[in-house]
């Protein structure tokens, strides 16, 4: 392979995040530790985060491993900050929090993380999937989904938060709005030929990443895979032939 497909690998690695979504802290450690070299970093969320607690955490750093921590806060701007320090200090490398919590809290997390030394970066949820125009009426937003979310993606610009997650169908509008700094984080991607399972607006790793994601979150076809490593090497494939792909082509 030549060093450029070599280093194009190295790059998927990088941005590719695997969703240890394992029933037992013991299942996510041992798979942590097998599947952690081949991708960027292991995503644990709330019910894992539940179950196993901050040991959780340390135990994956132990074995090598860079955290992504989506525990999607929301709450006063105090608590998520002093949320943000802890999350810091247990050397997580993305935490998640709902852009809905509004400018100060996001002001004031963003202010926390740059003050632990600014190895964390934070990630906001816009809208989430699950909700459509419906939802959102009910609980009082006027806007429809897609004006909500870019809404919310400007006020965590603003705030000057390093990213956010979106759904890879709408990577190219969020990128529009918020320009080319901010990450965008891509949740619900499914290799070509695999199974969708419940998600509803899937994307392949090369169209997700030509569409502009920088991270791309993928859990049950990892997980559930017949040989989970294998399954993680054919994505990062994928990736490579997007990330080789002229800028020009995309
Ligand atoms: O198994 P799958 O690849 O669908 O997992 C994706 C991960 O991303 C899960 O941990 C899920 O909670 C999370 N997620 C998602 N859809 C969103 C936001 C987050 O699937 N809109």
């Amino acid at each position: 392979m030549s060093s450029q497909g070599e280093s194009a690998l190295e790059e998927a690695r990088k941005r590719l995040i695997f969703a240890l979504d394992y029933d037992s802290p013991g299942e996510a450690e041992t798979r942590g530790r097998e599947i952690g070299p081949y991708v960027g970093c292991l995503k644990v969320g709330l019910e894992l985060f539940i179950r196993g607690g901050p040991q959780i955490v340390r135990t994956l750093r132990a074995q090598g491993a860079q955290i992504f921590l989506d525990l999607k806060l929301h709450d006063i701007a105090e608590t998520v900050d002093r949320a943000v320090a802890s999350a810091a200090q247990l050397g997580v490398t993305y935490l998640t929090l709902h852009a809905s919590g509004g400018p100060r809290m996001l002001e004031r997390a963003q202010a926390r993380a740059e003050k632990e030394g600014g190895h964390l970066k934070l990630l906001a949820v816009t809208v989430l999937t699950s909700l459509d125009a419906q939802d959102l009426e009910r609980i009082g937003y006027r806007a429809d989904p897609r004006a909500q979310a870019e809404r919310l993606a400007l006020l965590a610009k603003e705030a000057g938060l390093a990213g956010l997650v979106c759904s890879a169908q709408e990577v190219r509008e969020i990128r529009a709005v918020v320009g080319p700094s901010m990450l965008l984080c891509t949740p619900g991607i499914r290799p070509t030929g695999s199974d969708v399972g419940d998600q509803k607006r899937v994307a392949n790793p090369r169209d997700a990443l030509l569409a502009g994601s920088d991270l791309l979150v993928v859990g049950r076809p990892i997980r559930d895979a017949a040989d989970p490593i294998q399954a993680a090497q054919g994505i990062l494939r994928e990736m490579r032939g997007a990330l080789e792909t002229p800028r020009a082509e995309a």
